[in-house]
């Protein structure tokens, strides 16, 4: 509570600059900030805190708050009455109504204000939301075109380097050169099944194709012998339903990104996937036994770990909740809800 505006009417320029410190809302000025106050001589008041140099005499006073149910926006007052009186309780009465507008006038700009300050921060929400579809989407189609390629054209020389290996083997009489040739179709062979791998953790073709069930399956199929953590998928209720592409890949994202971090931080034995249609919603469970963590601010991140922040971003792209649930050596669930439309 301190007075950040001094507006003066009626009090000439040389004597409002010879003023040096501005009333800041103590003494009287005080008091009117509470209630109003009318006085033949103000210099007798015990609140007042008298004058500073080259302050104009006054001494008749009358001033009121400038409030608005509740919330003090300043006063008004005036001094020095034209005929040397005192001012009467009509002019209390005007001065109280004049406030009484003024406080109205100040409260309904300033509503304008924040009702444009509000729009402005929604359209930049709004805009930034945009932005990150489109991130995300950008990312989905490129991971696309490079699992496409990885499958396509280097899977196929590949797949004719080992033919052309296998031929080579048969045809060899010296042993060395037998062992040698079927050691680099070994070699091949792993080379393949990992590219395999990578092509479909980039972007399992199965989820375009067949959908996010299938795809989900699997995914824990190939993460139960990879980690040989159990994993226990509960999607039935799902199977055969094909969703919007984009909560596909969304929901994708966050179990490959959950899992995955299951494999790499919880030391677990066992993890669920749960997956729901609900009356408006599709709900989502990923659940381990592991560890445990102290859960962090997700939407802050912190430059290091992007996992957490990345899902929740997703969650909240299409309408969604995420919700995250651990504590050191209490396992870790993470909690999704998307509306349906
Ligand atoms: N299931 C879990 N069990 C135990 N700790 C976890 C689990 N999931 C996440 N964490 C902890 O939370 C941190 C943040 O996870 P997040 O997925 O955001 O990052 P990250 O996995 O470390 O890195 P990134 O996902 O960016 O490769 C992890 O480093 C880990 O300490
Ligand atoms: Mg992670």
């Amino acid at each position: 509570g301190k007075l950040v505006r001094f507006v003066t009417a009626g009090m000439d320029e040389e004597t409002r600059s010879r003023l040096q410190t501005l009333p800041s809302g103590k003494g009287l000025l005080g008091v009117v900030l509470r209630e109003p106050l009318r006085l033949a001589n103000l210099n007798d008041d015990p609140r007042s805190i008298g004058f500073p140099p080259h302050h104009p005499v006054m001494r008749s006073f009358l001033g009121v708050p400038i409030t608005w149910h509740g919330q003090t926006y300043g006063n008004l007052y005036l001094t020095e009455k034209y005929d040397g009186e005192a001012f009467s309780e009509e002019d209390e009465r005007l001065a109280t109504t004049f406030a009484a507008q003024a406080a109205a006038a100040i409260e309904s700009a300033r509503s304008v204000e924040n009702l444009r300050s509000l729009e402005e921060s929604q359209r930049r929400e709004r805009q930034h939301a945009e932005l990150l579809q489109r991130v995300i989407a950008a990312q989905e189609e490129e991971r696309k075109r490079v699992a496409r390629e990885l499958h396509d054209h280097t899977g196929q020389s590949l797949t004719s380097l080992i033919i052309g290996l296998r031929r080579l083997e048969a045809e060899q009489d010296a042993e060395p050169a037998r062992t040698a040739v079927r050691q680099m179709r070994l070699q091949a062979s792993r080379a393949l099944e990992e590219l395999h791998h990578l092509a479909f953790e980039l972007r399992p073709s199965v989820l375009d194709d067949l959908g996010l069930v299938v795809a989900l399956q699997r995914y824990a199929e190939d993460f139960a012998q990879r980690t040989g953590i159990q994993l226990h998928m509960a999607l039935d209720a799902l199977a055969g339903v094909r969703l919007d592409p984009a909560v596909e890949i969304a929901l994708y994202r966050i179990v490959q990104e959950a899992l995955t971090n299951v494999a790499k931080h919880a030391q677990a034995h066992t993890a669920s996937v749960l997956l729901q249609e609900r009356a408006n919603s599709l709900v989502l469970i990923i659940e381990d036994d592991g560890r445990g963590f102290v859960v962090p601010d997700v939407a802050a991140g912190n430059g290091k770990h992007f996992g957490l922040m990345g899902m929740q971003e997703r969650v909240a792209l299409l309408g969604g909740k995420l919700t995250l649930e651990s504590a050191p050596g209490a396992g870790t669930t993470v909690y999704v809800e998307l509306p349906q439309r």
